[in-house]
């Protein structure tokens, strides 16, 4: 069934648990997400980025998405990182239940009023806004701790910020990165920050750039011939960690990606005579699906449908 950002996060801050949110942009993904979802009992949120939307189309995503909240879980569909108003309005008028606003690397007065027209709009029809403070992208290339740090997302400005967006559930910046290459150093997070954050804010936070980046996967992918330097991410431990202390919605895309690479590779190079789309892709859709489960149970949300 389809539902709001705000009930499952809710649902999730109550059981001390995060919902995890998976990136689509085909329908085999979306299938591996719901069948994963599904077995392990867990809801989950859809996402698709402003590039997904122009890859696929808006109808077709919202499409699938409706076909796919007939199972019998909680599925939110989210607009993910939302910086075009354009965009923004039309998922909002499309079947969105939730969208986020990413005005983060805007003056902080203008994310405030950019984030506060997004929630007028949406509230109005009952969908749930996540927004960002503290920038997230980019940051990969930092090299040193305290060169990132100056975009880590700052404890009073984000209770500020809260206080006067009113938005549902706030992204937050403490040394993750996107994509597969996510450390440059030793894989770490900044805690005692995410701690002092959510002592001050009283909405669900949520954490980018958390994919575990799996080494089986990295080894794989680079077995049949992908070119991957540096691949590291947030590991199982250290996401664990983060959910104790607060964390409730986990963003994972590159995860998937990683599965689809390293399995779809893998049957290319092993089966010459696969050229049905159906024999080259099934493999990599179950194998994003393994990635998926994965992520419910170090999530802590089995069970929780
Ligand atoms: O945070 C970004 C997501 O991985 C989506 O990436 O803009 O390439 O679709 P994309
Ligand atoms: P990853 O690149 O770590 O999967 O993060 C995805 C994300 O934050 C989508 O918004
Ligand atoms: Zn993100």
């Amino acid at each position: 069934m389809l539902v709001t950002l705000k009930k499952v996060l809710l649902d999730a801050e109550k059981g001390k648990y995060a919902v995890p949110a998976f990136n689509i942009n085909n329908m085999e993904i979306l299938q591996a997400i719901i069948r994963g979802a599904v077995k392990l009992k867990s809801p989950v949120i859809v996402q698709t980025s402003e590039g997904a939307i122009e890859y696929a189309g808006i109808d077709y995503l919202v499409a699938m998405v409706k076909v796919a909240a007939k199972a019998p879980i909680p599925v939110v569909l989210h607009l993910d990182h939302g910086k075009d108003m354009k965009i923004i309005k039309q998922t909002i008028n499309s079947g969105y239940t939730s969208v986020m606003v990413d005005a983060s690397i805007l003056p902080y007065e203008q994310n405030v009023k950019k984030t506060k027209e997004v929630v007028r709009l949406a509230h109005k029809k009952g969908i749930s806004v996540e927004a960002e403070i503290g920038a997230i992208q980019g940051i990969e290339d930092l090299v040193s701790v305290s060169e990132k740090e100056a975009f880590f997302t700052d404890p009073k400005q984000a209770k500020e910020f809260v206080d006067k967006t009113k938005c549902d559930a706030l992204a937050i910046s403490i040394g993750t990165a996107h994509g597969p290459c996510k450390f440059k150093g030793k894989p770490m997070l900044d805690f005692k920050r995410l701690q002092e954050i959510k002592k001050m804010v009283n909405i669900p936070l949520v954490l980018h750039g958390a994919s575990q980046v799996d080494q089986k996967y990295v080894q794989k992918a680079k077995k049949y011939g992908a070119k991957l330097v540096n691949a590291r991410g947030v590991s199982d431990v250290l996401l664990r960690h983060a959910i104790k202390l607060g964390i409730r919605k986990v963003n994972t895309d590159t995860d998937l990606r990683l599965a689809f690479n390293a399995a779809l590779r893998e049957t290319i190079a092993k089966d010459k005579t696969a050229y049905d789309p159906r024999k080259l892709l099934g493999p990599a859709r179950d194998e994003i699906q393994r990635a998926v489960e994965h992520r419910i149970i170090v999530c802590g949300s089995r069970n929780k449908a």
